[in-house]
């Protein structure tokens, strides 16, 4: 059980677009240094691979996960797998993402999969939902790290309207509720925009539960 009970997180969010909540700053840089740290740790054991969709497209982002599952696409179709492509188990989901997993996402069950999206300057994300979960009464806790970049969010059924904010280092975005299901993409992140990271880029952590 998470500390704030079923209800949801005790802080209240600094913005709130279309039902998903954000809190701007929610970590130090300290505290940035330190998760970023723990993050080079499981890339170390669990290398960021290429991701290509069913279609045959190779995506733009690097992608590794810590957790139980991790997230993987290729052309057998989007999908949770208890292994990295190369064979070996995804490393424990990091302390740090637990305690943010804890503070914030309202959710009284432990996140299965933690899946990192390095964005290399020039990438991108396009507009999808998260929808290989078994239930999606559990949140998505996502946690941005080094670049800003440029978050749309649009509506529960693809086309229609947007509206987009900048996601910041240290920021931590929640979806739930009527928000679950919300489109959602990254346009451009601000190369070079942040110093956390020693050259370019992005770091976006996504935290779930999946079965
Ligand atoms: C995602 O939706 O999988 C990533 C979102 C982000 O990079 O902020
Ligand atoms: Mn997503």
């Amino acid at each position: 059980m998470s500390k704030f009970g079923e209800t949801g997180p005790g802080v209240p969010p600094t913005l709130c677009l279309r039902g998903v909540e954000l809190w701007q700053s929610w970590l130090s840089p300290a505290e940035q240094q330190a998760m970023l740290a723990e993050i080079r740790a499981v890339a170390a054991r669990a290398p960021l691979f290429v991701p290509v969709t069913p279609s045959g497209k190779t995506m733009s982002v690097r992608m590794t996960a810590a957790g139980r599952f991790g997230w993987v696409t290729d052309k057998a179709g989007y999908r949770y797998e208890p292994h990295h492509p190369d064979g070996m188990d995804w490393p424990p989901i990091p302390p740090s993402v637990l305690a943010a997993w804890e503070a914030l996402s309202g959710s009284a069950r432990a996140p299965e999969c933690c899946l990192v999206n390095y964005y290399p300057p020039g990438a991108r994300m396009g507009m999808h939902q998260d929808r290989d979960e078994a239930d999606f009464g559990e949140p998505v806790l996502s946690i941005s790290l080094g670049d800003e970049a440029l978050f749309r969010i649009g509506n529960a059924t693809r086309g229609g309207k947007t509206e987009s904010v900048w996601l910041r280092s240290g920021d931590v975005l929640r979806m739930a509720g009527d928000a679950r299901l919300l489109f959602h993409g990254i346009d451009r992140v601000k190369d070079g925009s942040s110093a956390l990271l020693r050259d370019a880029g992005r770091i976006n952590l996504t935290l779930r539960v999946v079965t």
